[in-house]
Order: C-alpha cells, then structure tokens, then sequence
C-alpha cells in the first residue's frame, strides 16, 4: 500500500552555500508537511551504510567523502503521493538535465554536489526515515 511520506537531506552544498532556507521554502511551498527535521553530520560509517546500494560504483568514494564533507539538514516530508511527488520537485540526479525549477535545477553545483536526496520508493523512505529519526522525533 502507498504511504505518504518520504526522506530527504539538504546535502552538505547545499547547507555549505546558504541554501537551506530557501530549499525548505520550496518544499513547503509545494504542500509538502515537515513533520521530521534536524541538521547534522554524517560519519564515513553513516554515509557508507546509508548508500550502500551504490557500492560497487565507481563514484561511491567520492559520494562517501562529499557526504561526509559538512553538516546535512535532515527531514522527513507527508503529502499525498510523497516519494514520486518530491523526485519530480528535486529533478534529475545531474543538475544539467533537471527540469526548470526544480530544486536541483535552482540550487545544484554537480552531478556529485546536487543539493538534495529524495527516497526512490515507499521503502527506503521508511528505512532511511529510520536511519535518521526516532520514533518519539517524528510528528
Ligand atoms: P539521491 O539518492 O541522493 O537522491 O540521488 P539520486 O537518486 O538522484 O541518484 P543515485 O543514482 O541514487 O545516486 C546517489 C548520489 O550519488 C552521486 N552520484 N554521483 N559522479 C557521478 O556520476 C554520480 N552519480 C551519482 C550523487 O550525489 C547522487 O545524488
Ligand atoms: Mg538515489
């Protein structure tokens, strides 16, 4: 059964260049409900447990080191429809293919530095959701 929540973190460039403000505006803005939130830092261990799915690749260095770079703002989002709803608000992973005003399109450096995560299906936004928050931290 489809949920209506989803995961997200405001990447370390995007906490970096200021952008956090302004990036929560807009998702709440596109009736998107917070009802988790909190800024903090990954550890090598987090970040490789968190995008495990992506070790084999060869940028999993990369993505481990940058997300451990500086501190993430963490949330958890309720609307109808979130996870599918929230991929088409953040855009394509690059920068350059994502659509016009999207968050990624506004606010993205790179394909690597691309401001924002958003969980790909109903459950890894629960398991991400998890990984981040206690039950007693979610509203
Ligand atoms: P995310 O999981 O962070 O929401 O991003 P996504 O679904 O759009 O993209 P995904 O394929 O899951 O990749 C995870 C993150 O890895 C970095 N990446 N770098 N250098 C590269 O070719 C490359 N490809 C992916 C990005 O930070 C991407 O968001
Ligand atoms: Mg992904």
């Amino acid at each position: 059964m489809a949920t209506n929540r989803t995961f997200t973190m405001l990447k370390p460039d995007a906490v970096r260049n200021g952008h956090i403000g302004a990036i929560l505006d807009k998702i709440t803005a596109t009736g998107f409900r917070i009802v988790a939130l909190k800024m903090t830092q990954l550890t090598t261990a987090d970040a490789e447990a968190f995008y495990a799915v992506h070790n084999e690749r060869p940028f999993f260095g990369e993505l481990v080191a940058y997300m451990t770079s500086g501190p993430i703002v963490a949330a958890i989002l309720e609307k109808d429809n979130a996870v599918d709803d929230f991929r088409k608000l953040i855009g394509a992973t690059n920068p350059a293919d994502a659509a016009e005003g999207t968050i990624r399109n506004l606010f993205a450096t790179s394909i690597s530095e691309n401001a924002v995560h958003g969980s790909d299906s109903d459950d890894n936004a629960a398991i991400e959701s998890a990984f981040h928050f206690a039950g007693r931290e979610q509203f």
